[in-house]
């Protein structure tokens, strides 16, 4: 017998409480709502979504799974905040992508958009390759954090600058199974 999805109500992560913030079904009912849209947007296109490891992966099998147009899917690692809860203000290329994406339609897939350096970095680094078009889907954004300039064409939940955890996010490597969204609990600093 196989185990439910891992969602409690609150969560302790290298020693930082966390409480729900997002949850399944508000996921659930965006990533629906996104897999249309994406599905009438990229008809006849046959995108390319690059996911953006680590942080992506979670994110990237479900939207994938709500979209039922022909499409494809590959993987780009980057890193930028080391084990901190902020960022390190640069950026390391650690995996490029193996497809060709010259002519092709290109949905760049992140986590988290916080300062935007890593995905102004990545719609750069996309159009060296000459793709056809370069269209950013982003599960959260930070808004009030965002300094780089990037176009967000698709996004799940605008957020406060809070530092959030679980569904491929993590804190120190650790969290990312956590199956939905958690903010950091200020009360039990
Ligand atoms: P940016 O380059 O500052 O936009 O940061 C993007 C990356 O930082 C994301 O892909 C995440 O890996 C990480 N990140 C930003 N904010 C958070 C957070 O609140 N929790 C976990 N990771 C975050």
């Amino acid at each position: 017998m196989s185990a439910s999805f891992y969602q409690p109500d609150t969560v302790t992560c290298n020693g930082e409480q966390f409480k729900i913030f997002i949850n399944r079904q508000q996921i659930d009912e965006r990533i629906s709502q996104l897999g249309e849209q994406l599905d009438k947007d990229f008809a006849d296109k046959k995108p390319i979504f690059i996911g953006i490891l680590n942080g992506a992966f979670i994110f990237l099998a479900d939207i994938m799974r709500h979209v039922s147009i022909p499409c494809e899917v590959d993987f780009m690692k980057l890193s930028s905040y080391g084990d901190e809860k902020v960022s390190s203000g640069q950026v390391t290329e650690l995996k490029h992508i193996d497809a060709k994406i010259e002519g092709r339609h290109v949905i760049l897939v992140e986590d988290i958009i916080d300062t935007g350096l890593s995905m102004n970095y990545m719609v750069k680094r996309m159009k060296e390759e000459n793709p056809a078009s370069v269209s950013v889907c982003s599960l959260l954004h930070k808004k009030e954090a965002t300094k780089f300039d990037v176009q967000i064409d698709y996004v799940g939940f605008e957020i406060p600058n809070a530092f959030v955890l679980g569904y491929g996010l993590d804190y120190a490597q650790e969290g990312r199974n956590l199956s939905q969204i958690y903010v950091i609990d200020k009360e039990n600093d």
